[in-house]
């Protein structure tokens, strides 16, 4: 008894062991047709469902790269920490004073606040301000290519907004792993643990960098974005309306659970019904009738 006892102890600490530091790999995406069709559902969807909004058009249609990558840094900054629906004016007024990093540069500090007065969490401000000051007199006005340089060079950078910058502007193959996507791919992996420790951290952008689009990365982030906004919501997602649902392990698990429930519940009445109401063939006064 006691042995046994050691024996489970260990065997569990064991799983335990290995499920913290390996992901089952049923989290993952390990099929290639699987990744391919995905991408193309998710995609065909944000196509056609996408709301226009003034970064995503600089992002389609602005020719230089500077300009671009400058634009879409201010817009993921905005969007830290505030609603889109509120970002929109404050970008455009933003994008009409300071239409280049050289013009944000050479703006005071003051004149920054005032811009953001609204917004919040000031310091978001401050730190565009300071990466632009960086870039001019650092870089030669030139914005970093890539994502590993704006994470390294842009102060107020981090991971996600490198990312999402590096895919959106510059057209890097990169996932974009913000609150919104988190929820999206714990949901489409059916990943239970919290998803705010490393471990479940390291996995989701393991996932984000395997199934993002390789020739369209910025849209592939945007939709993943859009679609937790818009479908995929914290609370009563829009099951019906998700373009990833054939790929969704926690809809599939849902709909099991349901079909389960469903057939107890079916057997459980019927066993009910068995048991209180006596079968017609065995109710002697109308058989004649029936039979
Ligand atoms: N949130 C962060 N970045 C976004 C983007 N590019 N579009 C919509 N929502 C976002």
């Amino acid at each position: 008894m006691k042995s046994s006892h050691k024996k489970k102890t260990k065997a569990t600490i064991k799983e335990e062991e290995t499920s913290l530091s390996e992901p089952s790999s049923c989290h993952f995406f390990n099929d290639l047709p699987e990744i391919s069709a995905y991408r193309s559902h998710l995609l065909q969807w944000y196509d056609q469902n996408k709301r226009e909004l003034p970064w995503r058009t600089v992002a389609m249609t602005e020719p230089d790269v500077n300009i671009r990558t400058y634009a879409v840094w201010v817009s993921e900054i905005m969007l830290q920490q505030t609603q889109v629906a509120t970002v929109i004016d404050y970008y455009d007024k933003w994008m009409k004073r300071w239409p280049t990093v050289e013009n944000l540069a050479a703006a005071t500090l003051e004149e920054v606040n005032q811009m953001w007065a609204g917004l919040g969490y000031y310091s978001r401000g401050r730190r565009l301000h300071e990466g632009a000051k960086k870039v001019v007199s650092d870089l030669n006005g030139q914005m970093p290519r890539c994502t590993e340089g704006l994470l390294k060079l842009l102060p107020g950078v981090g991971r996600y907004t490198a990312g999402a910058i590096g895919s959106i502007a510059l057209g890097q193959v990169t996932g974009a792993v913000d609150g919104n996507v988190i929820r999206v791919l714990c949901r489409v992996r059916a990943i239970g643990a919290d998803s705010t420790g490393p471990v479940v951290t390291e996995a989701l952008w393991k996932i984000a960098n395997t199934i993002v689009d390789t020739e369209r990365p910025g849209d592939f982030n945007q939709a993943m974005m859009e679609l937790g906004a818009r479908v995929c919501t914290p609370k009563s997602p829009l099951c019906s309306q998700c373009p990833i649902q054939t790929h969704c392990h926690a809809f599939r698990k849902v709909s099991i659970k349901q079909e389960q429930d469903s057939k107890r519940l079916q057997s459980k009445l019927a066993s009910k019904l068995n048991t209180s109401v006596p079968e017609i063939e065995n109710c002697c006064k109308f058989s004649k009738f029936i039979l």
